[in-house]
């Protein structure tokens, strides 16, 4: 709209404002940043019980619908929410299901974030959770109480890369009338689909393998129909949705997912068994190796893959982890995981300001322990990379 009759600085707050449509058919769908769409008539008021459902970004949005849907098919799972973060589905998750009074069952080894949540947030509602060792169901029966709503785990544990039975853990949690959350992140719904095994609903720090380039970040909760209808509304009041930009790069990352994290499954495969055979190595943390002692039940659940998640532990000393570290040419470290070229992290680390150094070596963070999240370059050329740098490392 272009009107004679207006002043020059009203004129350009309408100019060019009005879409040209339909647009040639794009072969990408467009970005709809508009955080509200206009309503037209004063009976418009019900406007999102019409169908108009676009009204406003924070309640809906066309392109973080495409990514639920997506992710949704992916996880085989009705309905999904999509966050702005990991931590905004997870948090998101806990306080739509979770009540003052109820108690949660958590596995010990989830991401040191969710217990700071639990720790730090949850408590202070008079939320009651127990850690337990997810890879040991008697000990995770034997901490259910008559108030336990949910248990919390995840498939792929960090660091140690052991494997819980998800569905023993669902068979379990439903026998006593509450529900399963499993965060899915280091698994991905092309190694397992946790719902299918049981679990009720699946989260995603979708800023790693979904994303997958180390630039988006953004989370999923996928569940039945009710389930997310109960979650979505209260997830309008707790406002972590993600915006319209992200959501357009996430379906567009979602596209090539197969590609890289199927190659990224076999780069994992390959590197687990080099380094194993490696002399500078004393073990590897990978679920396809016949000595994980998980090695049977992860190869029941994850046919396809056991993820892209692994982790070695090398010589207990600090200055040369470092030093192997500078050493490496391509692999980086990096705070993050899941993205298309290779990187390490050093548990011992990343987690030291949150755990004291006795109570890390009881978690398995030894000095000498690097996790490997590897990407999709050539195979030969990471492991290159890895086994020149091992050498500042003693034999075993
Ligand atoms: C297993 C797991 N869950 C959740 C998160 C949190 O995700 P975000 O950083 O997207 O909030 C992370 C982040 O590293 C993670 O590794």
């Amino acid at each position: 709209m272009e009107s004679n009759d207006l002043q020059r600085r009203t004129n350009i707050l309408y100019t060019g404002s009005e879409l040209k449509l339909p647009v040639e058919r794009p072969e990408t769908p467009p970005i709809y940043h508009s955080t509200a769409n206009i309503i037209c008539d004063m009976d418009d008021y019900d406007f999102a019980s019409k169908g108009g459902k676009y009204y406003y970004c924070r309640t809906a949005n066309p392109n973080r619908d495409g990514v639920a849907e997506a992710v949704s098919f992916l996880e085989k799972g009705e309905a999904s929410l999509v966050c702005a973060s990991g931590m905004a589905a997870i948090s998101t998750a806990l306080l739509s299901v979770i009540e003052t009074g109820d108690h949660i069952v958590a596995s010990r080894s989830i991401y040191g974030e969710t217990i700071e949540l639990f720790d730090n947030i949850l408590k202070k509602f008079n939320i009651e959770i127990t850690y337990s060792d997810f890879t040991n169901i008697e000990e995770v029966r034997a901490a259910l109480k008559p108030n336990t709503k949910l248990l919390y785990t995840e498939i792929i544990a960090n660091p140690l890369i052991e494997v819980v039975d998800i569905e023993a853990v669902s068979e379990l949690a439903h026998s006593a009338g509450a529900l399963v959350l499993v965060d899915s992140t280091f698994t991905t719904p092309f190694a397992i689909r946790p719902l299918e095994h049981g679990a009720d609903i699946v989260i995603h720090s979708l800023t790693k393998y979904f994303g997958g380039h180390s630039d988006i970040t953004a989370g999923s909760i996928t569940g039945s129909e009710v389930l997310i209808k109960r979650i979505y509304s209260d997830s309008l009041l707790l406002g972590g949705c993600l915006d319209p930009n992200s959501a357009w790069l996430m379906l567009r990352s979602i596209r090539t997912m197969e590609m890289r994290v199927t190659r990224q499954f076999e780069n994992a495969k390959r590197l687990a068994e080099a380094l194993q055979a490696d002399p500078h190595v004393r073990y590897v943390n990978y679920p396809s190796l016949p000595e994980h002692p998980q090695h049977a039940l992860a190869a029941r659940l994850m046919p396809d893959g056991c993820g892209a998640m692994l982790s070695f532990r090398v010589e207990d000393d600090r200055n040369k982890v470092n030093a192997f570290m500078h050493k490496l040419n391509l692999v980086k470290y990096l705070g993050t995981l899941g993205g298309y070229r290779t990187s390490i992290a050093h548990p011992a680390t990343a987690f030291r300001n949150d755990f004291t150094p006795e109570k890390l070596k009881e978690m398995g963070m030894e000095e000498g322990l690097v996790r490997i999240s590897a990407g999709t370059e050539a195979f030969e050329d990471i492991l290159a990379d890895f086994q020149q740098a091992l050498t500042v490392f003693k034999t075993v």
